[in-house]
């Protein structure tokens, strides 16, 4: 299966990464390094992306800049972070990608607990993911020749130490749940699913 990972090089994406590369054709693409550069806030790098890699299985993406600070100092120019970038990005991900994904494909996006259990300074994920996962229901009745889409929804993972006293009382995902969420996602027969891993 030809697999793409966009955010390849960040915490999540090096883990799927190294799994994932054991059993299929991975292509890794972030803003930099990896096999192929783009930025998902703009639509003409996606186009880019799709074009150099060609028709594809799936896609994984990781990738979902979002601001994250104190809510007093958040105006309408930090919270376009995730709005361009969590939400618009990975939309258009498959807006643009449903035109290059094989029949029967997958696409798999990155969304997280903060939709339904928001903490101090994140705001700005908890919009982004709930547009995420609307998005994720709505576009599984669109997508055409059995083409799926999901949502993975984990709230702090393991590798992320910075972020768990953003986090309190909350156990952290190990990788391997991540994996296997993602696994669920991508080779699963499920479609318009938000996969919790809370
Ligand atoms: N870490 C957690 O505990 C956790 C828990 C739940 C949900 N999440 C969500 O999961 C996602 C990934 O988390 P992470 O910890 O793996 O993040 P990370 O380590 O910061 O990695 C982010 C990845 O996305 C890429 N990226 C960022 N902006 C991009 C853009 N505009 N275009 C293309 N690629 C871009 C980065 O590559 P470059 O450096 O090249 O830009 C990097 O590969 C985020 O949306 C986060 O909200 C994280």
């Amino acid at each position: 299966m030809k697999i793409i990972i966009v955010g390849a090089s960040g915490t999540m994406g090096k883990h799927l990464t190294n799994v994932f590369r054991k059993e299929h054709d991975v292509v890794t693409a972030a803003t930099k390094g990896c096999d192929v550069q783009v930025d998902i806030t703009s639509t003409a790098s996606i186009e880019n992306m799709y074009q150099r890699v060609g028709a594809f299985d799936a896609l994984i993406s990781t990738a979902g800049p979002t601001y994250v600070g104190p809510w007093k100092k958040m105006t309408d120019k930090e919270f376009r972070k995730g709005v361009d970038g969590k939400m618009m990005g990975q939309i258009n991900l498959v807006l643009i990608g449903q035109h290059y994904i094989n029949p029967k494909g997958s696409f798999s996006l990155i969304a997280g607990a903060l939709t339904y259990e928001p903490q101090l300074n994140f705001a700005n994920a908890s919009a982004a993911n709930g547009a995420v996962e609307a998005f994720v229901r709505a576009a599984a009745i669109e997508l055409e020749n059995g083409v799926r889409i999901n949502a993975i929804s984990p709230t702090v993972i393991e590798s992320s130490p910075q972020y768990f006293p953003f986090f309190p009382g909350d156990i952290p995902v190990t990788m391997q749940e991540l994996e296997y969420g993602f696994r669920k996602a991508v080779f699963g027969a499920n479609t318009g699913q938000v996969i919790k891993l809370y």
